[in-house]
């Protein structure tokens, strides 16, 4: 195997530390069967065939759709220091992800995005309304069912703190719903109250719906360029359906499917870059979510590194060996790179780094942990990422949702659907006592005096 390294490729996939851990001939197994499962989706024929909108979604979606959602994510952030976005799963982690690869860490200057109903812990809206109070906000809330627990609950908090801060008219001005066309609570609530709306394709699942309106209002909220990031989407779909040869989606994904036969059950995603932590949160629910089902599935984790060498380093080296790490690296960032200073004294020891830049020192880092990882017995791919820009992050999205379909099909598992979150809703519907629910109740509760819980 050789690495590709296309030049107009976005991404390029290096498996130098993976080919010593991994049989070669299960290999091209898995990787035989890639063109087959490309068919099936481009047909439609392939298990899920009814959640495949996403697939040609940046190349069809046309430049009035992205028009509008610049000009209504404009008329927010004109009346408005914050904007809450209230979504869970995949109705949030898209945009945070996208958000947070592109936002200054420190700098508040503009329409700030923070979010709301993506957990039920108390104390938070709290929180959230104290920081509030001073500021003009607006809030976005997304819900492709329409009728989730934990954001239904934060807009329901948070449509009143609005209507008592400004007034019977904030609803109309300062709310804007993106659900389904037709179905669920939050469709009736729009409707009802007139609320300005986008619609979340039937066609469309939602941790496969960062190029809808569900990621891309708030990204356009938060100041960013969602022509760019589907620009860098468009040319990724391009490449990926162009040349099926050197599609480093198969490849990826047949190196997966292989691992995960040898017993390297778990891939950690690993990053070096302080902006990256929420496109690992995004990662993980479009892995885990699509392929842990049917007793079969890679679990995905992820470590923030050097950061975490500091504290998960010890068991990727040495602990139980069912492990591989996928690494991201970024060529290039737009990051001023700081070089280290001379000291006279050189009480830390440090001098022997004089003039070096911290952009050197995290590359051998990363390159020395690779290594050292390698030599432990964990395979290490490395995705090349040419550098953070939002096309590139379209792009980085886009390879990574197609992956995870022939992933998840390589595996002969539906990766578009979620049966399993169902069951705990069902409990808790249940606990909580919400009518419709009586029978599973009585279940639970013979279910705990055996369990003694
Ligand atoms: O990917 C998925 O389908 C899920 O993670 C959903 O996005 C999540 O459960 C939220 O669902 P909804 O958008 O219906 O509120």
């Amino acid at each position: 195997m050789n690495n590709i390294n296309i030049t107009q490729m976005q991404i390029s996939l290096e498996k130098s530390l993976v080919k010593n851990l991994m049989v070669q001939n299960h290999y091209e197994r898995y990787r035989s069967m890639g063109d087959d499962i490309m068919k099936s989706i481009q047909d439609k024929t392939c298990p899920g065939n009814d959640f495949l909108g996403w697939v040609d979604l940046p190349s069809t979606l046309k430049t009035e759709q992205l028009d509008r959602i610049n000009e209504v994510a404009g008329n927010l952030r004109k009346i408005s220091d914050v904007v809450v976005v209230i979504g869970i799963g995949g109705s949030y982690l898209g945009a945070r992800a996208v958000i947070e690869s592109q936002k200054s860490t420190f700098n508040k200057d503009g329409c700030e995005v923070v979010y709301a109903g993506h957990h039920l812990s108390p104390g938070y809206l709290t929180e959230l309304s104290k920081y509030l109070k001073d500021k003009k906000w607006s809030i976005i809330v997304i819900s492709k069912s329409g009728t989730t627990t934990e954001p239904a609950i934060a807009f329901r908090y948070l449509r009143n703190e609005l209507l008592a801060r400004f007034g019977e008219t904030a609803l109309k001005e300062r709310v804007v719903a993106i659900t389904d066309k037709s179905k669920g609570a939050l469709r009736k609530l729009a409707d009802a109250n007139d609320l300005q709306s986008f619609v979340i394709p039937d066609d469309v699942g939602g941790r496969f719906s960062v190029f809808t309106p569900v990621g891309l209002l708030p990204i356009a909220v938060a100041g960013f360029d969602v022509y760019k990031l589907i620009e860098g989407a468009r040319k990724m779909e391009k490449q990926i359906w162009s040349d099926t040869n050197e599609n480093i989606a198969l490849d990826y994904a047949a190196i997966r499917n292989v691992l995960y036969q040898n017993g390297n059950t778990t891939e950690v995603l690993v990053n070096y870059h302080h902006k990256f932590h929420y496109v690992a949160e995004w990662w993980k629910q479009l892995f885990g979510e699509s392929e842990g089902k049917d007793g079969k599935g890679v679990f995905p984790a992820s470590v923030d590194l050097t950061t975490d060498l500091h504290s998960m380093g010890q068991y990727i080296q040495d602990g139980k060996r069912n492990l591989f790490e996928t690494v991201v690296k970024f060529q290039n960032t737009n990051a001023v790179d700081e070089s280290i200073g001379h000291d006279d004294e050189n009480l830390d020891n440090l001098n022997y780094l004089e003039g070096k830049t911290m952009g050197f020192v995290n590359k051998n880092a990363m390159e020395g942990t690779m290594l050292a990882h390698n030599s432990g017995g964990v395979p290490n791919l490395m995705l090349k990422i040419q550098n953070d820009e939002i096309d590139n992050i379209g792009g980085l999205f886009y390879f990574f949702m197609i992956t995870c379909a022939i992933s998840g099909l390589m595996l002969q598992v539906n990766p578009f659907n979620q049966p399993g979150v169902e069951d705990y809703k069902r409990n808790m519907f249940a606990l909580l006592q919400k009518p419709g629910f009586e029978g599973r109740y009585k279940e639970l509760q013979i279910l705990r005096k055996e369990l003694n819980f």
